[in-house]
């Protein structure tokens, strides 16, 4: 199917860095409400929770190895809190309302101050009620800047992410609403690249760019398709692959992220295009308009260099823990242990419960896995549903098993209905960690666990 073209919209409103440190030099970022136009020209803007008065929210950068210090101020009227996902981090920093911290107060501010090891393509977002934080607007880049990056003629961040909008250009409301919960999410109507229905760059003519693709949609899975490009896929999830592959396509879950290195194909004249195949046909959600340039055209692609995090040479002898994921419409979950009570799936949904890990209906009290910090970790992720999920683990990269081996490095992973993934890892940062589904709605409704690592 031909790719059309939407209707031209609005840019984005103000794309003002973050506000400056008062007093102390501590970095602030503030979150709050905000007007910003995503709909089309003629519509009205509209009403978010934004990081800096933008969606997305102000990148943030900081060197490989280097601290992120930043003062998070609410200027919110509920609670919230920021996760830095991807982030092997110091546990107390990782931004999980409830479980690393208490959730920041209506005025009040938190301190985030870790180090990042590892370059790469990584975002932050709410982790309070993030299921209506996220989908709000409260989510940016963050990016982990290699030593020496590879030679581009543009460095970009594409955030991919969904809204529901109402006729007004209102964000719609029922957040948590149990339909979407027991389904695939809370999918949105509009679809935005930076905050802008209609995201454009010019480039010369065989240019070499870096896209660096972030899913940061509450639960829409993009099938992405990049033309007038020959790409290559040099990192996942923020990891570099030790062997980059051609592709020109690329489907992110939720929280995922690849970094692409593409060389401009398209002719002076046309257009490249980052597409997104949808039900009802292909849009295109970025432009690169050719213009004039000098054109090297495709070249070889070297791999990005390598991060300090702990990689498996090979999977471990240990035993493969089993979680059961069940429930959700069309599932046949006969119930699950909810606050040390078995319940029928009416019963659990009364209480907002439609998913289940290992039988149980939201976050446990005991954690899923308990190990000493440096055990090698096999974890098979059972999908016992009718639907995808994006499963993340906090703190720590995991592989992917492939064929029996340590395959693709991540930290979410997209597991279809009725399937079985395998994933191994070295527990090797300390604390208390959550594994839960990307779909907002689904976590907010069941599939949370988590590991300790001692
Ligand atoms: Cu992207 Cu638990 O988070
Ligand atoms: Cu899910």
């Amino acid at each position: 199917m031909r790719a059309t073209r939407r209707q031209v919209l609005a840019g984005l409103a103000a794309l003002s860095a973050a506000r400056p440190a008062l007093g102390a030099d501590w970095p602030e970022l503030r979150a709050a409400p905000a007007e910003v136009q995503l709909a089309p020209e003629g519509y009205p803007a509209t009403s978010v929770w934004a990081f800096g008065g933008q969606v997305p929210g102000p990148v943030l950068r900081v060197p490989a190895g280097g601290r992120l210090r930043q003062r998070v101020v609410n200027g919110l009227d509920v609670p919230t809190s920021v996760h830095w996902h991807g982030i092997r981090l110091e546990n107390a920093m990782d931004g999980v309302a409830g479980l690393t911290q208490e959730a920041i107060a209506p005025g009040a501010t938190f301190d985030y101050d870790f180090s990042a090891p590892d370059a790469g393509t990584y975002w932050y977002h709410s982790h309070n009620r993030s299921f209506e934080q996220v989908a709000r607007g409260l989510l940016g880049p963050l990016i982990v800047e290699e030593a020496q990056p590879p030679e581009v003629d543009l460095d970009e961040i594409l955030m991919l992410d969904d809204w529901r909008l109402n006729e007004e250009a209102e964000i719609a409301g029922e957040f948590g609403a149990l339909f979407d919960a027991a389904h695939g999410g809370r999918i949105g109507n509009w679809v935005t690249v930076n905050g802008q229905a209609e995201w454009t760059r010019p480039l010369p003519q065989g240019a070499r760019v870096r896209l660096r693709l972030v899913n940061a949609a509450n639960a829409r899975i993009f099938s992405l398709r990049l033309s007038g490009f020959s790409a290559f896929v040099v990192a996942l999830d923020g990891q570099p692959l030790p062997e980059p592959f051609a592709a020109n396509e690329i489907t992110l879950a939720p929280a995922q992220r690849a970094d692409l290195i593409a060389d401009v194909t398209a002719d002076e004249g046309d257009e490249a295009a980052l597409i997104t195949r949808e039900r009802n046909g292909d849009f295109i959600i970025g432009g690169f308009p050719i213009e004039a340039g000098r054109a090297p055209g495709p070249r070889p692609i070297a791999a990005l260099p390598p991060n300090p995090a702990p990689r498996l040479a090979e999977l471990p002898d240990v035993p493969v823990r089993e979680l059961l994921m069940e429930g959700g419409a069309m599932g046949g979950m006969r119930g699950a242990m909810m606050g040390g009570a078995m319940m029928e799936p009416r019963a659990l949904a009364e209480r907002g419960m439609v998913w289940a890990f290992n039988g149980m209906a939201g976050m446990p009290d005991a954690p899923f896995a308990e190990v000493p910090r440096g055990t090698p970790v096999r974890i098979a992720l059972v999908n016992d549903t009718s639907w995808p999920h994006g499963m993340h683990l906090h703190g720590q990269h995991f592989h992917e098993v492939e064929d029996g081996r340590p395959g693709a490095y991540r930290d979410t992973t997209l597991i279809g209905p009725q399937e079985r993934r395998e994933i191994a890892f070295i527990a090797d940062n300390p604390g208390d960690w959550l594994l839960h589904c990307h779909m907002l709605a689904h976590a907010a409704s069941g599939m949370m666990t988590w590991i300790r690592v001692t």
